[in-house]
């Protein structure tokens, strides 16, 4: 098996969480190896070493470990998304469903601007929402979204036709 395939062994499943009916894939295994989150995060920015990358983005809240690790790997800021009532500067907001509810993120007005060119990353991309609202987020306070990377993809929830006409790129498959 490919090492990056390998990876799969370390996204644990969780039946039923947080609702009913969801298998939630919990990335916390594979974080917590050292050799494991190096790997990941390694592969998860390939794509986009060399790219002319201003800052990271990435959704709260794991997106943050991802997202942090990646923007210290390419040696721009970075940019945290997060639920309402939590940024305290002014926010740019924007709404959207997930794969079980509804939610909001916020960014501070001044978080990118024009001329930034953004990579958003999470940890999981299911059904998309989140990650289209991110870019919407992103773009309403000018600056462009040049890719987004996910360390999970639930292939079957179809986020990434949500998100066509960017490129997207996911480390593990499932
Ligand atoms: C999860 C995940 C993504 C989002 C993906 O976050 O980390 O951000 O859902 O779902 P979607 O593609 O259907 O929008 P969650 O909202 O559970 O927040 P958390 O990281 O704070 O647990």
């Amino acid at each position: 098996m490919n090492p990056v395939e390998s990876l799969k062994a370390k996204v644990r499943d969780i039946p039923d969480f947080p609702k009913p009916g969801i298998l939630f894939k919990d990335i916390t295994p594979l974080v917590k190896d050292p050799a494991s989150l190096r790997l990941a995060v390694h592969h998860l920015l390939h794509p986009f070493l060399g790219r002319d990358i201003t800052a990271v983005a990435g959704m709260e809240a794991r997106g943050f470990i991802f997202g942090a690790l990646a923007a210290w790997e390419l040696g721009v800021g970075f940019v945290p998304l997060r639920k309402p009532g939590k940024l305290p500067y002014n926010v740019q907001s924007v709404s959207y469903d997930l794969e079980y509810g509804s939610a909001s993120l916020e960014a501070h007005i001044d978080a990118v601007g024009p001329g930034d060119k953004v990579l958003l990353i999470d940890d999981l991309l299911a059904t998309g929402g989140t990650a289209q609202a991110s870019c919407g987020l992103i773009e309403s306070l000018g600056a462009e979204v040049v890719a987004l990377g996910f360390v999970v993809e639930l292939e079957a929830l179809g986020g990434r036709e949500k998100l066509a006409g960017y490129p997207v790129h996911s480390l593990l498959r499932f």
